[in-house]
């Protein structure tokens, strides 16, 4: 009988070890994901992520992912020990969900206004249910719509200093919209498990976007060549979006950009990048920049593997007052 129990445990033993060989980097949640204007919810997101959903103060269903969540309950905890308090106003949404809000915004405040504030459904970060949008409870009342919240300054000022220590970020940082491609959001945090890296970000005043790139710290070699139409400081901010659409391309190496010279802001180019869009940023001016890079040695969906890519080409739009925006890139 002995006998025969050491070889059950053996073979429970035997399965539990093999079907764990078959657990892949591809079946974990990839934490430092990035989604933002450009990059989507990767396709096994669903499948792989594991959430926690509660009711908050206002009755709401609010769903988040569990280690997410776990970081935010210290977080609160230690915040009502300072006297502040805060609630859940929305952390995981569907793609229908995301829908749902962009039309009431588009709506309430037109296209422009909403495509500044709230994402396109299928790329927004909170269908990652990594982001979190935070509300205040202020002498027992609720304070969650954005423009109440956004006055106490005082309070977000000491909730953004606890951040790191919970392993969340500040993601849509005042002055970085041109980066971002979104407004200042005091109550959008994103958990990234990483506390040593959210300290480093949050005292560098970096986004998620910056802080892939300055991760990788790859030698680029940046040509600004000469411009009558741009400052120096209107195309390195130009380059850096590139740099940080660059960093979410998985494997790619990229070694250089020139800026390809001001005929690019044509009268045609600027109606085609118009046209592309729908015409809904009033974009009037065009850069484009060149660059050369290399693909992954095993290859990836989009690239041949191990291949040395050149005179690829990279355009930038921006409408009058708004920062630059890649609208496209390619051969
Ligand atoms: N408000 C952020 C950008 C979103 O809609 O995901
Ligand atoms: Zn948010």
């Amino acid at each position: 009988m002995k006998k025969f129990l050491s070889l059950i445990i053996v073979l429970i033993l035997m399965v539990t070890l093999l079907s764990g060989c078959g657990v892949s980097s591809e079946d974990e949640l990839d934490y430092r994901v990035l989604v933002n204007k450009l990059n989507q919810l990767p396709d096994n997101w669903e499948k792989i992520i594991n959430t926690v959903t509660f009711t908050n103060s206002v009755g709401d269903d609010v769903e988040v992912e569990t280690k997410a969540y776990n970081a935010y309950m210290n977080l609160k905890s230690e915040l009502e020990k300072e006297g502040i308090y805060v609630d859940l106003d929305s952390a995981r949404r569907s793609v229908e969900t995301q829908q749902q809000i962009m039309d009431a915004f588009i709506e309430e405040y037109g296209e422009e206004y909403a495509r500044k504030t709230v994402a396109k459904p299928g790329y927004s970060e909170h269908h990652t249910g990594l982001a979190l949008d935070l509300y205040l409870i202020i002498d027992g009342k609720d304070v969650y719509e954005n423009e109440d919240m956004i006055v106490y300054t005082d309070i977000w000022a000491k909730i953004h200093e606890l951040l790191p220590k919970y392993g969340f970020i500040l993601r849509y940082l005042e002055g970085k919209e041109h980066i971002t491609g979104y407004g200042y959001e005091p109550w959008h945090i994103r958990y990234i498990d990483d506390t040593e890296l959210a300290q480093t970000i949050m005292e560098k005043g970096w986004t998620w976007e910056e802080a892939l790139w300055e991760e990788e710290k790859p030698e680029v070699s940046i040509d600004y060549g000469i411009s009558k139409i741009y400052s120096e400081e209107d195309l390195r901010e130009a380059a850096i979006q590139i740099k940080c659409d660059f960093a979410a391309w998985e494997g790619c190496e990229l070694h250089s950009l020139r800026y390809a010279g001001d005929e690019s802001n044509s009268e045609e180019n600027i109606k085609w990048v118009n046209l592309k869009t729908d015409g809904v940023n009033n974009y009037t001016q065009v850069a484009e920049f060149i660059g050369d890079f290399h693909s992954p040695v095993e290859g990836g969906s989009a690239w041949d593997a191990d291949e040395e890519y050149t005179e690829y080409q990279w355009w930038l739009a921006r409408a009058e007052d708004g920062g630059w925006e890649i609208v496209g890139s390619g051969y």
